[in-house]
């Protein structure tokens, strides 16, 4: 059985999604969430599902990057994960940590890479009147959401749509896609999946 570590900042809803899609016959299970933010409500959800929790609170660490780094992995790695999921995880990561992972991370964007790398992408995908929006799995290289993407599912934007009306029609797309490209990656499958 494969382990997953699930990396959050925030609500926590695709790790939620991601939690409950690794159950019966899927190869893998989770087996931590950890959070930057003490105070995130994924934490309390993963508690509820019985998932190990823990924090590490970049503040404490006054801007030492490579400090932060490597108190997450002293977190994570007594889990010893197979795969890292980033699921809402709100930090930009040195090459050092990624390297340390090398492989085996996985991150969810809220835009059709590669358009719109970063951050409000939901906002520049309508300021620049594109008609279709949603969302993509990538593997995670030194590269900010540049690396190779696993999964992509689309929507249509929509006359009227804000930032906040088109997030959500994405994020339900984000808790079909996130699970399906998990499962063929603990697979092994490296293929485009397009939802
Ligand atoms: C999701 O929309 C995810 O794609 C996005 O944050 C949200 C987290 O929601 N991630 C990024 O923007 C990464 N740069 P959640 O906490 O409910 O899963």
């Amino acid at each position: 059985m494969k382990r997953v570590a699930i990396l959050i900042s925030g609500g926590g809803s695709n790790m939620v999604a991601l939690a409950k899609s690794m159950t019966g016959d899927h190869p893998a299970r989770p087996c931590l969430v950890l959070s930057n933010v003490p105070g995130a409500g994924g934490l309390a959800k993963a508690a509820e599902m019985g998932i190990p929790t823990a924090v590490v609170d970049h503040r404490d660490f006054k801007g030492d990057r490579e400090a932060f780094e490597r108190a997450m992995i002293a977190a994570i790695d007594p889990h010893a994960p197979d795969v890292i999921a980033m699921a809402g995880f709100m930090r930009i990561l040195t090459p050092a940590f990624i390297g340390h992972y090398a492989g085996r991370m996985l991150n969810i964007h809220p835009s059709l890479l590669p358009k719109y790398r970063g951050l409000n992408t939901h906002l520049r995908a309508i300021e620049a009147g594109d008609a279709e929006a949603g969302c993509s799995v990538h593997e995670v290289t030194a590269e900010l959401d540049g690396g190779p993407v696993l999964g992509q599912a689309r929507v249509p934007v929509q006359p009227g749509d804000t930032p906040e009306t088109l997030a959500a029609r994405i994020l339900a797309c984000e808790h079909a896609l996130y699970p399906a490209v998990l499962r063929r990656f603990v697979e092994g499958e490296r293929g485009f999946l397009s939802l």
